[in-house]
């Protein structure tokens, strides 16, 4: 069985050539079509990229399994042996609309535990990377320990969709928490802005709905770095389960569940 450090050096070759292609694929004319609702996207490159993944896992690492946003794995009810948890395009309306503000993201889980995380950054050619006990980077330099900020010095990643009448949270409690932190910002990447917050450029990242292929990358480089992952009870999110999540350092993450979620 192939070992971890092994797995590792494959996705980055690999998550670099199927950026490769996403930055070509910037000179062709994108299908899009739309999935749930009219605003809810998905492109050709999308599910190529998926593709791209699923092809080659099954080749070099017959034994390992996919969950993919569009469309792998979505019947896995346990997550024994090695996953990869994949998300060919975080921010597929900001690929469509912006040409950036988007990223691959991959977490690689072994018997439910994370063990690789890999976001790339594909426009700015920026891969953030860890395997779980060796420290994280950013291309070849690695990323400092998350450090703490106050609630008042803080800026804090949140849609801002979360700011009106919605089935999930009292727009009052957020719109208290945007008043209360130093900044607010919406990337429209929750695989960017995961990793905004394992790299200090935002404090924390809220959101009240997320698939396992959204967090799973960041979670795993975040919690590398000593910052905490949850869901907005506090409990800890599950590699197959959608649900609600805060992110950022302790101090911080438990000062935000304290005061506005609990
Ligand atoms: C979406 C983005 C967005 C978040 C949505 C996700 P997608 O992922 O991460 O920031 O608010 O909940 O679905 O569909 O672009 O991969
Ligand atoms: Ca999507
Ligand atoms: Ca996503
Ligand atoms: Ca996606």
């Amino acid at each position: 069985m192939a070992g971890i450090e092994e797995i590792h050096v494959q996705a980055v070759q690999w998550i670099k050539e199927a950026g490769q292609r996403i930055i070509q694929s910037f000179e062709t004319i994108l299908d899009i079509e739309t999935k749930s609702n009219m605003n809810d996207l998905v492109t050709n490159m999308d599910k190529d990229v998926e593709h791209f993944f699923i092809e080659r896992i099954a080749e070099r690492f017959p034994d390992h399994k996919v969950l993919g946003e569009e469309g792998s794995g979505h019947d896995l009810d346990e997550l024994n042996g090695i996953v990869w948890i994949i998300d060919p395009i975080d921010g597929t309306m900001n690929f469509v609309h912006q040409q950036r503000n988007f990223a691959i993201s991959i977490g690689i889980v072994e018997n439910g535990v994370g063990r690789i995380g890999l976001i790339y950054d594909v426009v700015h050619d920026e891969l953030y990377h860890c395997i779980k006990g060796e420290g994280a980077f950013l291309n070849e330099k690695r990323i400092e320990p998350m450090r703490e900020a106050t609630l008042e010095e803080s800026i804090v990643g949140l849609n801002a969709i979360w700011l009106t009448d919605n089935k999930k949270i009292d727009k009052n409690i957020t719109a208290k928490l945007v008043r209360e932190v130093r900044g607010s910002r919406s990337y429209g990447s929750a695989a960017l802005e995961l990793i905004y917050v394992a790299t200090g450029r935002l404090d924390a990242y809220i959101s009240m709905r997320l698939a396992p292929w959204d967090f799973a990358g960041g979670t795993i480089i975040i919690e590398e770095l000593g910052g905490k992952v949850t869901d907005l009870q506090g409990n800890p999110v599950h590699y197959l389960k959608k649900s609600s999540l805060i992110a950022a350092a302790p101090k911080l993450h438990q000062t935000i569940i304290e005061r506005y979620l609990s």
